[in-house]
């Protein structure tokens, strides 16, 4: 008999999460006025909000905390984790930050400063955080996503490619110094944690240096798309996660990092790069908006957890596992008929809710009214991956109504069983049953300028 998958890793501690009502769980809902980023925890029985600094320590990372070095200046555990970088990610210089989007703000002032106007910084879907800072300095993020990547029900083994005709367009149709970096985000978060090839990685650089524009990865989770170019591309199959990941990075001039994603650390982020002057002009900004070059908003025992986390994001076996039950979960929605984007994603499944709730109409958010639905029916807590989160045009405000609306489920690492997979496919099981009986949205009541979505105040309708 074939030995079935199991988990690379036994449990040292548990933290036990409660159950609730579904009369409790309704009146939460309303009371957090139908916005999930405003229930308590304890109000949440499976939380799949996000793979974002809720991933588990190893036992070798909880005693790097004990090592770690609070020297305000060239800690240890400073120099520790500056060596993993450079020998994971043949980076040289590094910028500690708080977290990713911090990484963001240091990169784009460097780029751009306060004024971006007239700047274009095209991409694959890049993530909001990177959008915001981008469009908070009055320049332009171009999506340049292949098509493919906007069909849930079509197969493409790469849907964070980016095209290269569209990348090249947005190259002639604007001068080079418009143009301060194009980001490619591995894998692809907004387009549904799709990865990016390999293949697609180095004609993207190429095309970007022939026309003289820097390129940089969003790379929170550079781990997971090298894994699914071990397992799609022809040519890998025989390479390990960590060659991989060393030939990705020797394309590109440097990254942003948010290290709650492959990283598996609660908070943390960096910028890696092999430009000596992106790196100097960097370094400015990360001690007005960070903290000293050495620590950068981190706590010497966080960037020491950090180092570790990423040597262990990098094996093979917790690639496996951890994307394995993520497909795990796409599987058993797939049986129960519930719509989802194939292939499955390395961090999450994203329920096409568009497909689940045909008659609401896309005014009503979509995909706001199933995570609502989810939760009450089980105390499950995804997030809406849609208008919400897509925003108000900034020059027009009307509202973005993106291709795809999307219910994200994304799994922590190391943080949940099976059982849990099991269970949040059962609780969605049921809200399809009913969905005939769904046909009716909210409407925003209070929203804000920006990333309206952590915030956004909502009414059923
Ligand atoms: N880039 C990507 C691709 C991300 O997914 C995120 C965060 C960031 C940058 C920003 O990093 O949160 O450390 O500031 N994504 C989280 C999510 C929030 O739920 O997908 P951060």
């Amino acid at each position: 008999m074939k030995l079935p998958y199991a988990e690379p890793f036994r449990i040292k501690t548990v933290e036990p999460i409660r159950t609730s009502t579904k009369d409790e769980r309704m009146k939460w809902i309303k009371d957090a006025k139908y916005n999930l980023f405003n229930l308590k925890s304890e109000q949440v029985f499976v939380d799949v909000l996000t793979d974002s600094g809720t991933g588990s320590m190893s036992s070798s990372q909880w005693a790097e905390i004990m090592l770690g070095d609070e020297s305000y200046a060239g800690a240890s555990s400073f120099y520790k984790l500056k060596g993993t970088i450079s020998e994971l990610l043949g980076m040289e210089y590094f910028l500690p930050a708080h977290q990713g989007r911090a990484a963001e703000n240091v990169l784009f002032s460097a780029l751009m400063g306060n004024e971006g106007q007239g700047m274009v910084v095209p991409g694959n879907s890049h993530f909001d955080t990177t959008k915001g800072h981008i469009e908070f300095r009055k320049a332009k993020a171009l999506d340049c996503t292949i098509d493919e990547a906007f069909d849930t029900t079509i197969f493409h083994p790469f849907k964070g490619n980016i095209d290269l005709s569209k990348l090249e367009k947005v190259f002639k149709d604007h001068p080079k110094e418009k143009i301060p970096v194009c980001i490619i985000t591995v894998t692809c978060n907004s387009s549904g944690g799709q990865p990016v090839s390999m293949q697609n990685i180095k004609e993207v650089s190429e095309l970007c240096r022939k026309y003289g524009i820097m390129v940089f990865f969003d790379a929170a989770r550079f781990a997971e798309n090298a894994y699914f170019i071990r397992e799609r591309e022809e040519g890998y199959g025989d390479k390990t996660i960590k060659q991989i990941v060393k030939e990705m990075f020797s394309y590109v001039d440097g990254c942003t990092m948010s290290s709650k994603k492959d990283g598996v650390v609660n908070i943390g982020g960096f910028i890696a790069t092999n430009r000596k002057d992106i790196y100097e002009k960097a370094s400015v900004f990360n001690i007005v908006f960070e903290g000293f070059l050495t620590y950068g908003g981190m706590a010497g025992r966080d960037m020491g957890a950090l180092s570790v986390g990423l040597r262990e994001s990098t094996e093979y076996d917790f690639l496996d596992q951890r994307i394995g039950q993520v497909a795990y979960l796409g599987h058993k929605l797939k049986e129960y008929g519930v719509p989802v984007q194939e292939p499955f994603g390395g961090h999450a499944i994203f329920v096409d809710a568009k497909r689940f709730l045909p008659k609401v109409p896309k005014e009503e958010f979509i995909a706001q009214t199933l995570a609502v639905e989810l939760y009450i029916e089980g105390g499950v807590r995804g997030v809406e991956i849609g208008t919400l989160l897509a925003d108000r045009d900034p020059e027009t405000r009307e509202n973005r109504y993106p291709e795809l609306e999307l219910l994200r489920l994304a799994i922590g690492r190391r943080l949940y069983t099976d059982n849990h997979m099991n269970y949040i496919a059962a609780a969605l099981k049921n809200v399809y049953d009913r969905r005939d009986q769904i046909t009716r949205g909210f409407k925003i009541i209070r929203e804000a300028y920006i990333m309206r979505h952590f915030t956004v105040e909502l009414e059923r309708l």
